[in-house]
């Protein structure tokens, strides 16, 4: 699903500010002391009660604050124990990273795999976790989840057709599992701030995203519908194309709850009091706002885990400072994160290391939590 030529291009677009534009930044792994001063946050079975923070859970300590705290899942790793325990209790939510997307589950025109999302789903039932459904349209040239025989579709009544039927063949089978659906995934330009000219737009024209939305709502009515967009984070002219576009889907009434905004920061580099405007400018379009595939490839030489911990902080503190109650990571443990795939092996950007112990990171996002709970 990720094309190579998408590294270098952003790297040209926004030079070192994303991961991997050198090449040879490496995180050190973390200390034993950085391990051993969050081991109150060590995997384990949920402690039967959390009065002091202090022996909370995280996913606990998610609960007690009323905060979503998600992560992207793999169903590939459920049958490891360590994967499951510390999932469990970190997280009160998931999001399946691949399985639900178009090219996953309907890879061709009468062909469907529902196994991978199956397992995710009835994996989240058996622990009460809430499932984000991720994600009906999403195309790009780089990096995107359309199949090729729908990319070979250029009759609009076509289009329209076959969308239809995958929205509401996915959303009919999940209905009583899945919270909110992604509609349309980055509509935007990747670097830039017009529309992105991928193979819907080019088929249905401009309105494509405004009809994205009817569809799945006439597909699955009472559903929650969102948008979900990249790179806004340091991309102020994106992020005000954005909320023109949302602005403009609410008043042509679209049916759509919520945008998430992805997140995939590098540490150090986050604006957060325009990342705090964002999401305040957002909901003053009545909707919800989230933050839905965070993580931070530490990249400061002197304090590589130090500064992703103090990132993390930051980009939370951005969105619970607001009314936005989601916060849903794009993986947890750096033994699996796309990032090494698609910017280099060993930016580490997650909150445990690749043997499931617990970063500085963890310690940050437990004590944002901490704080939104307090009586
Ligand atoms: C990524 C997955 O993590 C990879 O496993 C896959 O190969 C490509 O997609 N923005 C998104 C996510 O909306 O769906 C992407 O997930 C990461 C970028």
């Amino acid at each position: 699903m990720v094309k190579p030529r998408l590294i270098a291009m952003i790297c040209l677009a926004v030079g070192t500010v994303l991961a991997g534009c050198t090449g040879d930044d490496r995180a050190a792994e973390p200390s034993d002391s950085a391990a051993a001063s969050s081991t109150s946050a060590s995997p384990g079975p949920p402690a039967p009660e959390c009065n002091d923070p202090d022996t909370c859970t995280t996913r606990q300590l998610a609960d007690r604050a009323g905060v979503t705290l998600g992560t992207a899942v793999d169903a590939s790793h459920l049958d490891e124990l360590e994967y499951r325990d510390t999932l469990l209790a970190t997280f009160n939510s998931v999001t399946p990273e691949n399985e639900l997307k178009w090219e996953s589950i309907h890879p061709g025109p009468d062909e469907w795999d529902s196994g991978p999302a199956d397992e995710i789903i009835d994996f989240a039932r058996e622990h009460d976790l809430q499932v984000k459904g991720h994600n009906l349209i999403w195309n790009q040239d780089l990096v995107d989840s359309t199949p090729d025989w729908v990319l070979a579709i250029d009759d609009p009544d076509q289009l329209r057709r076959v969308v239809t039927e995958h929205m509401t063949t996915v959303m009919t089978r999940y209905r009583d599992s899945v919270d909110r659906w992604d509609v349309v995934n980055e509509p935007l330009e990747t670097i830039g701030s017009g529309l992105y000219d991928n193979h819907f737009r080019q088929v249905l024209g401009d309105d494509y995203i405004a009809e994205m939305f009817t569809i799945a709502d006439t597909a699955a009515p009472g559903e929650e519908l969102w948008l979900n967009e990249a790179t806004v984070e340091y991309q102020p002219d994106k992020a005000a194309a954005l909320v023109s576009l949302v602005e403009g889907l609410v008043e042509q009434g679209a049916p759509i709850d919520g945008v998430g905004i992805q997140g995939h920061l590098v540490a150090g580099t986050v604006d957060a009091a325009a990342l705090g405007q964002l999401v305040a400018d957002l909901e003053a379009l009545g909707i919800e706002v989230a933050i839905t595939e965070l993580d931070i490839p530490a990249r400061d030489p002197a304090d590589p885990l130090g500064v992703q911990a103090s990132t993390y902080r930051e980009a939370l503190g951005a969105c619970l400072a607001e009314r936005c109650r989601e916060v849903t990571l794009w993986g947890f443990t750096d033994r699996y994160t796309w990032i090494d795939a698609t910017f280099g092996e060993g930016l580490a950007p997650l909150p445990f290391d690749r043997n499931y112990q617990p970063k500085p990171a963890l310690a940050a996002i437990r004590d944002q939590l901490t704080a939104v709970g307090e009586p």
